[in-house]
């Protein structure tokens, strides 16, 4: 799906129109391209103490990570002073050890200081710690503060830049892998719509990847609703990063599957997620096609949109037996199949819908609302075997779905964000992708916005 006006705002005559009318000028933004380097210029490390340091050193290549081995694949050109008319392409901001609102002034004036010559594309990322139940309030407030400070920032920066946190949970070391995991994916083109969002780190679980750009080599995934749009996203990226994959779809998407599945070089499996067997089936094909199943990515999902007022039965049914019940059936199959337990991957497509609300979506805001919910309490039963649920809740992405929305509804929808565009399929696919590798084993039971800082919600 194509976004004319983007194309418009930045080609020749139409440009200067749109500049001179102060209309929204949204940029085309960077996207991941293998191959490429993660940050295209200087990355400033802000904050001092010990996380700091070792945060710097990480970047920089020079710390020993997993015992004696350097973690492979960062060697930025990092720096921890902030220069005048130096152009940063990434600053991270390290505030692990907050116990005062006053301390939060420096470094962030120091961020302050260098947004004005930000690259474009350039990267914020804060990493922090939240309060804990036992905590003062004066460390509370400093710490929820970044909260704050994160996503005010993300709303003034310009030019496709992002920003983004990392919540490290007590007692877990920045150095664990999904805190290394999660700061490399908002650095990375690869979170190029993800936006003003805090990603939570829970434990030290997880390992680092050899290879970053193949996190998932030797993984099989089963992708839902394959045949098109976002799943078929998915397929291509998780094959990418090293997956052989599955792609799952009704019979009447036989076609349009058979093609992603050969794209893929993966299988197709034509298969409606609603039936009683389904979670068997997906089982039973990805171990006797492929020798063993690792990651289930629930992307199947439709809406039928009313007001309630107007809602029926048959509009409301539907829409919880595919994008709810289903996900529920399939995962108590795989977890009571004793067949899903290396390191096993759960995650699952939400929608700002289901967490700020729509209206004339009560129906599908119940079942995405009901995705967040089921992710945390799916992730604990799956703790034992190092693995994890998650979910991702885009906002508006440029789909064969919300190209059925109204012209206008569409035009604006697609605005109200800080990037004031629509995602493309591989922006969900990026995150799906994040949180189906073995780094991001500690992020466990939560929901990873992709929706460019939409103004609805938090
Ligand atoms: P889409 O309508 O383009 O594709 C959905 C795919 O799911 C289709 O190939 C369809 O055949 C398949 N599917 C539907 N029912 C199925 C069933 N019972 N069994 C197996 N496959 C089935 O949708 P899109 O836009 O790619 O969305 C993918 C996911 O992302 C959905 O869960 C959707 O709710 C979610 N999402 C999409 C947003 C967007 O802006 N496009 C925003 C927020 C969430």
């Amino acid at each position: 799906m194509t976004d004319t006006y983007l194309n418009l705002v930045n080609s020749g005559f139409t440009k200067k129109i749109a500049k001179q009318l102060g209309l929204p000028r949204p940029v085309p933004l960077r996207r991941h391209q293998p191959g490429r380097p993660l940050v295209d210029g200087p990355v400033l490390v802000l904050g001092t103490g010990e996380d700091a340091d070792t945060v710097a050193h990480v970047l920089a290549g020079t710390a020993a990570l997993s015992g004696a081995s350097l973690a492979p694949g960062w060697d930025l050109d990092v720096r921890r002073h902030p220069a005048q008319g130096e152009r940063y392409a990434a600053v991270v901001l390290v505030l692990t050890g907050l116990t005062h609102p006053d301390e939060l002034a420096a470094p962030v004036l120091a961020l302050g200081s260098t947004l004005q010559g930000l690259a474009p594309h350039a990267r914020v990322v804060t990493v922090s710690r939240p309060a804990t139940p036992d905590d003062g309030p004066a460390v509370a407030a400093a710490r929820q503060g970044v909260d704050g400070i994160l996503r005010s920032v993300a709303k003034e920066l310009r030019n496709g830049a992002t920003g983004n946190g990392v919540v490290v949970a007590d007692g877990v070391p920045v150095t664990a892998p999904s805190v290394l995991g999660a700061l490399r994916f908002f650095l990375s083109a690869r979170s190029a719509f993800v936006d003003g969002q805090l990603l939570a780190v829970d434990s030290d679980g997880g390992s680092l990847p050899l290879d970053w750009d193949r996190p998932l080599d030797g993984r099989v995934a089963v992708v839902t609703g394959a045949a098109r749009g976002i799943g078929a996203a998915i397929a291509e990226t998780l094959a990418r990063d090293g997956a052989t994959v599955v792609a799952v779809d009704i019979p009447a998407a036989g076609e349009q599957l058979a093609a992603v599945a050969n794209k893929v070089r993966g299988t197709a499996l034509q298969l409606d997620v609603t039936a009683e067997d389904a979670g068997t089936r997906i089982l039973e094909h990805a171990r006797t096609r492929h020798g063993r199943l690792d990651v289930v990515v629930h992307n199947a999902g439709i809406t039928r949109d009313k007001l309630l007022v107007n809602m029926t039965p048959d509009r409301w049914d539907p829409i919880v037996a595919v994008n709810i019940a289903a996900q529920l059936r399939i995962n108590e199959q795989l977890l009571t199949s004793g067949d899903f337990t290396e390191e096993p991957r759960i995650v699952a497509l939400a929608s700002t819908s289901g967490i700020a609300g729509n209206r004339g979506q009560t129906n599908y805001a119940a079942s995405k609302g009901g995705v967040v919910g089921m992710v945390r309490a799916t992730a604990p039963l799956l703790s034992a075997f190092g693995g994890t649920a998650n979910a991702v809740a885009p906002g508006f992405i440029e789909t064969d779905m919300t190209a059925k929305i109204p012209a206008v509804t569409r035009q604006v929808a697609r605005r109200l964000n800080s990037l004031q565009q629509g995602g493309q399929p591989v922006d969900v696919a990026e995150a799906v992708a994040f949180l189906a590798s073995p780094q991001a084993g500690g992020v466990v039971g939560r929901t990873l916005r992709v929706c460019g800082q939409n103004l609805v919600g938090q």
